[in-house]
């Protein structure tokens, strides 16, 4: 077989792109720390208003500037919707759909994962600015999906 001289640069520079990108991935997994949002716990749905600690949704302080705020998902509402603390205050959200999947987003933060039933969304973020937040449902939930929102306030 007859292999021209530049389909053989062609190939070598396929082999050199695809290395360069699994070294890329590598690179952001094994160093970098990279990976997709796991689930932090599991609950049955139709359960929910008796799994603690969505039993009792709300916000509470669990150190000194640290806070725990429990969101129950459901169509179509968030519950609570809305979440005072002091600025600076850092703020450990626990959110899980009672219904079907929603999403979680906190403009201006970091905050955005979806809420599967069945599983806990678990996300951290750091409010130095007084103000408000927006959180809101980006997952389409179905009719009322864009009446689902709240708001942190940061005092
Ligand atoms: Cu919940 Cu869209």
């Amino acid at each position: 077989m007859h292999v021209e001289r530049y389909e053989k640069i062609f190939m070598a520079l396929t082999l050199v792109v695809l290395l360069a990108a699994l070294a890329a991935i590598g690179a952001g997994v094994f160093a970098a720390g990279v990976h997709l949002p796991s689930p932090s716990g599991r609950m049955d749905p139709k359960a929910i208003r008796q799994t603690p600690p969505f039993d009792r949704p709300g916000i509470r302080e669990v150190a000194p500037g640290e806070y725990e705020a429990v969101i129950i998902a459901r169509a179509w509402a968030f519950e609570p919707n809305e979440i005072r603390v002091p600025r600076g205050s850092t703020v450990r959200f626990r959110v899980a759909s009672a219904d079907v999947i929603h999403g979680f987003l906190v403009e201006n933060t970091n905050v955005n994962v979806m809420v599967i039933p069945g599983q806990v969304a678990e996300v951290t973020a750091r409010f130095e600015r007084p103000g408000e937040y927006v959180f809101l449902c980006h997952e389409y939930c179905g009719f009322g999906h864009h009446q689902m929102f709240g708001k942190v306030i940061v005092e």
